[in-house]
């Protein structure tokens, strides 16, 4: 995709939409928020929020999301080494696992897009820093999302976090706009320079998700073509929310409160 042709500035109208999109997928994230405990299955997890997306008459978006295949379920349900796009089934979560949850939702023609990463019961200290740094990188890019600034502002601030606590950002994988479709320009990296990139400018709106990896930046695809695995086996996090840049500062659209 031309990243930079596809950037669509959204009027207030629109964006009172998209966070009514945002609200109901923050709505089912909760829900399977909720419901994470050792012996469940994925697969429960995402029938449970697809259950709560429809009661709003939302679709889910990566449902049919093309691919090596269209993908055939709600949620990315991504556990421990797996950072991103793992697709839920028979497998149970297991005390100390982390487990990352992805959700998108379409209602009334625009999307929302967000995801958290969770611990199964008590995990270990490292992978506790691991959720911690991965969500403060999220809120420092957040942040940065105000008019005057530019990607490289947002991108900067997210790996500067991350690698000062000795983590690692994926290059492969990035941020992107987010609006009548999944995914739009600009393009936002986990990693940049600030003072380079696209100006942010009112009415953009980004869906910012930093990917986060203990060992390597390195990934590999399973077998299955589409869940992404650190190429070392090490623990991964993902959180994420879809961002408008506003003339006030940046408002995450994707929150489960009324506005
Ligand atoms: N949040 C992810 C993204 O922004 C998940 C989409 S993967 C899908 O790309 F294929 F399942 F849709
Ligand atoms: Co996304």
């Amino acid at each position: 995709m031309n990243w930079e042709r596809n950037i669509v500035i959204k009027s207030n109208e629109e964006l009172a939409v998209m966070r009514k999109a945002g609200r109901v997928n923050a709505l089912a994230l909760e829900t399977v928020r909720k419901m994470i405990r050792p012996g469940i299955t994925t697969a429960e997890l995402n029938a449970a929020a697809e259950e709560v997306i429809r009661s709003y008459n939302g679709k889910p978006v990566f449902l049919g999301y093309p691919g090596p295949y269209p993908y055939p379920a709600t949620l990315c349900i991504s556990i421990n080494e797996e950072l991103v796009h793992g697709i839920p089934g028979t497998r149970r979560l297991a005390e100390g696992d982390i487990v990352s949850i992805d959700c998108g939702t379409e209602l009334n023609g625009f999307v929302g897009d967000a995801a958290f990463t969770a611990g199964v019961g008590e995990i270990s200290p490292q992978a506790q820093l691991l959720l911690q740094v991965t969500e403060e990188a999220l809120y420092k890019g957040i942040e940065q999302m105000r008019p005057g600034n530019q990607t490289g502002d947002v991108s900067a601030a997210i790996q500067s976090h991350v690698e000062e606590n000795h983590l690692h950002v994926t290059k492969l994988y990035t941020g992107h706009g987010v609006g009548r479709q999944m995914h739009e320009g600009p393009q936002v990296p986990n990693y940049g320079k600030s003072g380079k990139g696209i100006p942010l400018r009112p009415g953009m709106t980004i869906a910012l998700e930093p990917m986060v990896l203990v060992g390597t930046s390195k990934t590999k695809v399973l077998p299955d073509q589409w869940t992404v695995v650190s190429e070392d086996g090490s623990l991964t996090a993902h959180f994420e929310h879809s961002v408008a840049v506003t003339e006030n500062g940046s408002v995450i659209l994707t929150l489960p409160s009324e506005p």
